[in-house]
């Protein structure tokens, strides 16, 4: 890709690199993935489990994203303080709110919550079990009044989750009902219009290798973690 394409076309630039826009959907994905996995019942808990590692993955990705990756994928670049965010949301009531070409300083620290939650969900998960078939690879390894609060974690974190995820949707429907600004666009293509962004915020490109570096290290993680775990605890199973 040319770096004029990269960086858009003149009447729109880029802003979110592939990674990033790729970790999101996958995100979404797993995220679904693990919870029907959860409801079809427990023949299907190992197949959650793999949709588990898979968002930890991602979500440790990201996490190394926002210090390497690209401009607008970077904390510094969307982590306010209080009084911005305050500001932001005073803004956003009396509308429009001044236009950001990454996160604005409410979704930032949104992002960041969701991003806790995963791991926390992920974290939690690796010491639960459904006491029949399957359990997290920890499991056997904590005491039973352990990997009872971490089941309670993995229920309770799933329902503040749930709650993020429904105020995310909220908020980026919101700007289109309100103000048609469209964000969901730019999160497919990578490019927002002039307008919705300064030409000057446009980033040079997406850093694919450092990208597959970060994602090699997230996995990496996640595998030696699930590695290292003793053998399972054949007690619950018979
Ligand atoms: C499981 C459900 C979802 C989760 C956990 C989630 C999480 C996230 C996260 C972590 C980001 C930050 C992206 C980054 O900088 O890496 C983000 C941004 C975004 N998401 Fe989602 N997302 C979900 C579903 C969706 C869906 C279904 C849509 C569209 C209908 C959507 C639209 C967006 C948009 C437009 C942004 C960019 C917001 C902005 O411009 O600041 N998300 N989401
Ligand atoms: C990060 C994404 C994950 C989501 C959204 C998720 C979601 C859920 C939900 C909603 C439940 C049912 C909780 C209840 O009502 O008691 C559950 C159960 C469970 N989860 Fe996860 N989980 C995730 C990751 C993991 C991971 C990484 C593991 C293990 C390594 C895991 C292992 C389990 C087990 C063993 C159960 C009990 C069996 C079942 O009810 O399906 N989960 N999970």
């Amino acid at each position: 890709m040319s770096d004029t394409a990269s960086k858009g076309t003149g009447s729109d630039i880029l802003v979110w690199d592939l990674p990033t826009r790729i970790f999101h959907w996958l995100l979404f994905v797993t995220l679904v993935g693990s919870w029907v996995t959860h409801e079809l019942g427990l023949e299907w808990t190992e197949m959650h489990m793999w949709f588990g590692y898979t968002a930890l993955t991602l979500a440790l990705f990201r996490i190394i994203w926002g210090f390497v990756g690209p401009a607008h994928a970077r904390f510094s670049d969307f982590l306010a303080g209080p009084r911005q965010v305050i500001a932001y949301a005073r803004a956003w009531q009396e509308g429009p709110p001044p236009k950001y070409a990454g996160h604005n300083p409410l979704g930032g620290w949104a992002i960041v919550a969701m991003l806790a939650a995963v791991l926390v969900q992920g974290t939690s998960g690796m010491f639960n079990a459904d006491e029949i078939m399957y359990s997290g690879p920890w499991h056997g390894a904590v005491s039973e009044s352990l990997a009872d609060a971490a089941e309670e974690i993995h229920e309770i974190n799933f329902n503040i989750f749930l709650a993020l995820i429904g105020l995310h949707l909220a908020a980026v429907a919101s700007y289109w009902i309100r103000w048609r600004t469209n964000l969901v666009t730019p999160m497919l293509t990578g490019h927002k219009p002039v307008g919705d962004a300064d030409a000057g915020t446009a980033i040079a490109g997406s850093r694919i290798v450092l990208a597959l570096v970060a994602l090699g290290i997230a996995a990496g993680t996640v595998w030696l973690v699930v590695y290292m775990a003793p053998p399972p605890d054949t007690e619950i199973f018979f």
